[in-house]
């Protein structure tokens, strides 16, 4: 079952990261994360304008993995301790096996090879302790950082969903990717 993840421990120890689960000390570095509008540019949500805001976003992660409806692991930098990203499953499917990729890096850590590192674990762990059969995952057309992250990982650009989302009040094109598990690579 896909779900059996949540009963795994959900440390994952890479090169230069850890992958870990997001605490509520870690709200200040959420914050420097998700009030970056450059980060938040492709996100159907504002950037955080507040601590308050950065907060109810730790506790939400935490309750997400409690009831399991998500996983959300906190990027942590072995360098620095800091948390630096995060990434994790969402609209996890047990019928039809599958699950959504999501991510994101604080700003002066892109281009680094850093969610290339911890999304490989993921993936590799996701398809190694549970069943899943597809992820999937979706860039908004100007975003070549994430198509090129994505191509790089082994997903599949599998076309544009025209005008799909209304994202900073437009409806927008999104491309949809996917990683099956007889592709064969985690
Ligand atoms: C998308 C994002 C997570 C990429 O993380 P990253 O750690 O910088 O990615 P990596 O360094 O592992 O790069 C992966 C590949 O993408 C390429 N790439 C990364 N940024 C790029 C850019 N701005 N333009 C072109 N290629 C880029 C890299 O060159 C690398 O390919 P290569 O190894 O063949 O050279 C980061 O840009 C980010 O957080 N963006 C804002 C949030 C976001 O858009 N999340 C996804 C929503 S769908």
């Amino acid at each position: 079952m896909i779900n059996d993840i949540f009963d795994e421990p959900l440390v994952i120890e890479c090169d230069n990261i850890r992958l870990r689960p997001i605490m509520e000390e870690d709200a200040d570095d959420l914050y420097e994360i998700f009030s970056d509008d450059q980060v938040m540019k492709y996100y159907d949500l504002m950037p955080l304008k507040n601590r308050d805001e950065a907060d109810s976003l730790a506790r939400m992660f935490i309750r997400s993995l409690k009831d399991r409806s998500m996983v959300r692991w906190g990027i942590e930098e072995k360098s620095s301790g800091k948390l630096i990203g995060t990434c994790g499953f969402f609209c996890i499917s047990e019928l039809n096996k599958k699950a959504e990729l999501g991510y994101e890096l604080r700003r002066d850590r892109w281009g680094m090879g850093i969610m290339s590192e911890a999304l490989s674990a993921a993936m590799r762990f996701i398809f190694t302790k549970t069943d899943i059969n597809r992820v999937e995952a979706f860039a908004e057309v100007p975003n070549v950082a994430s198509m090129k992250l994505l191509d790089k990982l082994g997903f599949v650009n599998e076309g544009t969903l025209r005008q799909y989302e209304r994202c900073r009040n437009a409806l927008i094109d999104v491309t949809i990717w996917s990683y099956l598990r007889i592709d064969g690579k985690y």
